[in-house]
């Protein structure tokens, strides 16, 4: 039987983004997982304050930095999610969205 495809199946655990349960599937980025949830914002902008969320979904854009598990600076695109992580949406350089 060949292993499931990636993000199919049934969830296998959940992380927790801000402060919220959000299910995960075998083999999931913190980025498909939450946009699987429905979350589309990762981050605020530093002076307009203005949401961004996966464009690329290859680790070139930079536009769906988090911070995980209090570092700031992951690119979720790239981050397989993993139990136990701690996912908050990244305001500016690094600060947590209140
Ligand atoms: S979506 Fe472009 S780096 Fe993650």
């Amino acid at each position: 039987m060949p292993p499931p495809e990636a993000g199919t199946g049934p969830a296998e655990f959940t992380i927790t983004v801000d402060g919220d349960p959000v299910p995960v599937r075998a083999g999931q980025t913190v980025a498909a997982a939450l946009l699987a949830a429905g979350r589309r914002t990762t981050r605020r902008t530093r002076f307009a304050d203005r949401p961004r969320g996966v464009f690329c979904g290859i680790g070139i854009c930079f536009d769906c930095l988090v911070v995980c598990n209090g570092e700031p600076g992951v690119r979720a695109c790239l981050r397989p999610a993993a139990p136990g992580d701690t996912v908050d949406t990244q305001r500016g350089a690094g600060e947590v969205t209140p």
